[in-house]
């Protein structure tokens, strides 16, 4: 049997980060602790959606929906679905778009004006897989629905650069652009269009098909393979109101120190975005160097049926931000104690004493296949523990017996019927 290409297990032992469950599981937490410090709310939505989600939310003719979704159709569905109406599942390639969905179907809107939310869970995008870039991957995403203050794009910069900081990942930078509004977009398109007619020579074929479709996507994927000059910049195309958003939103951030580079040709490769898009990346992480992307969408609620809710929003990559953080095994399993067992005859004493002290809270482990006084130890050893406890019929007729410091080779002798409380301090030590 073999996994899915583009799939990846994540396992006790791993060797790298990203590949061991306890460094996954560490990230993760420091992540959730970083969205509840600001008050967001973990949303957790189905991993399949109707396809019809994905195509109103992302838009028919992106990359991701009509090149990337694993879409399926059951033919259980079609003797329950009416006439010839087939339902399409997939899986989802993003999170924003199942969050809108449910905060429509579930009227959150409705118990809370402005909806902070986050999620965290794996993401299925059929592209071709390399370093950075795979067919499953996981997303911790935010999501602000229900105000367009420009404060909350502070907050939510913040906290998209909190998430980096916290995984002490160094070299990165924010680009941020205004795209402005729908009638903005539509002139940054035509003059993308007239740009790359003006070129046409100097631009491949393939790529000019994309500048005649969709002449955003050319201007997000391709025009940069080409040394232009005078690239039309967004901002020389959007609204006077956007412009005095983007004006504000950067004397914000430069009040607050916040490091940034605006980029007046950053679009982003997803249709629901106005006003605000922005990227983090790194340099670190080669061709995919995108740490988290995302930006205001204000219409897409009511694109969805809802009323009117502006809304603000990103998602970083879980797997490129470990890859950022570059750092091997920084984050190790150990345990407390090892129960160490000298005698056989002692190892339902020894059994007991590591459910009791399990019971407490503390992270045990014994041995319990008979092994020789020395090869506990080695196993000791090897599990990182911090502590031995042996254990020894001697001493255990007295209540007696030995923790030893696997650091310092110190030893105390240890009375279990009244001092358990000595043992657990000694972890504090
Ligand atoms: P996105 O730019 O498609 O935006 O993805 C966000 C992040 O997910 C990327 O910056 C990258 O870190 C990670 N990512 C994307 N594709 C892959 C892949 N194949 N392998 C590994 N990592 C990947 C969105 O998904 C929007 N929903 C963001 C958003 C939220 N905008 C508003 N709210």
């Amino acid at each position: 049997m073999k996994i899915v290409k583009g799939f990846r297990d994540i396992l006790p032992y791993g060797s790298t980060n990203s590949d061991s469950s306890y460094t996954w599981t560490s990230i993760t937490n420091q992540l959730r602790d970083v969205m509840s410090s600001y008050n967001f709310q973990e949303i957790i939505t189905p991993v399949a959606e109707y396809d019809s989600t994905f195509k109103t939310g992302i838009g028919e003719d992106t990359d991701i929906v009509s090149k990337e979704m694993y879409e399926f159709t059951l033919d259980k569905d079609n003797k329950e679905t009416s006439k010839n109406q087939i339902l399409k599942y997939c899986l989802r390639p993003e999170g924003t778009a199942p969050v809108v969905r449910s905060l429509i179907e579930n009227s959150l809107d409705k118990i809370r004006s402005v909806n902070k939310l986050y999620y965290l869970g794996p993401m299925f995008r059929y592209e071709r897989s390399q370093k950075g870039r795979y067919r499953m991957f996981h997303q911790i995403g935010a999501e602000l629905i229900g105000s367009n203050e420009i404060l909350y794009e502070v907050e939510i910069l913040s906290l998209a650069e909190k998430l980096i900081k916290t995984l002490e990942i160094k070299n990165f930078t924010f680009q941020i652009n205004s795209i402005g509004n729908k009638e903005s977009l539509d002139n940054i398109r035509s003059a993308i269009l007239a740009f790359g007619k003006k070129n046409k020579n100097s631009i491949d074929e393939k790529d000019y098909k994309i500048l005649e479709k969709n002449p955003l996507r050319f201007l997000d994927k391709a025009i940069h393979k080409y040394a232009f000059k005078d690239i039309p910049k967004t901002i020389d195309y959007i609204d006077k109101e956007s412009m005095n958003r983007f004006k504000l939103l950067t004397k914000l951030l430069d009040d607050i120190k916040f490091n940034y580079k605006i980029n007046n040709q950053l679009v982003r490769g997803i249709d629901y975005y106005n006003d605000l898009v922005f990227e983090a990346t790194s340099s670190d992480l080669g061709a995919q160097d995108a740490l988290l992307a995302g930006g205001r969408y204000d219409t897409l609620i009511q694109k969805f049926g809802g009323k009117s809710n502006e809304s603000i929003g990103f998602a970083a990559g879980i797997e490129r931000l470990i890859l950022a953080m570059n750092r091997k095994n920084k984050y190790e399993s150990s345990i407390d104690f090892f129960i160490i067992y000298k005698e056989e005859e002692t190892i339902e004493e020894s059994l007991k004493l590591a459910l009791k002290l399990r019971n407490l809270g503390i992270k045990v482990e014994i041995d319990l296949e008979r092994r020789s006084f020395t090869k506990q130890i080695k196993l000791a050893d090897k599990s990182r523990s911090k502590k031995t406890i042996i254990i020894s019929k001697n001493n255990l007729d007295k209540a007696l017996v030995v923790v030893k410091d696997m650091n310092s080779g110190e030893e105390d002798s240890v009375n279990i019927e009244n001092n358990l409380e000595f043992l657990i301090n000694q972890l504090k030590v």
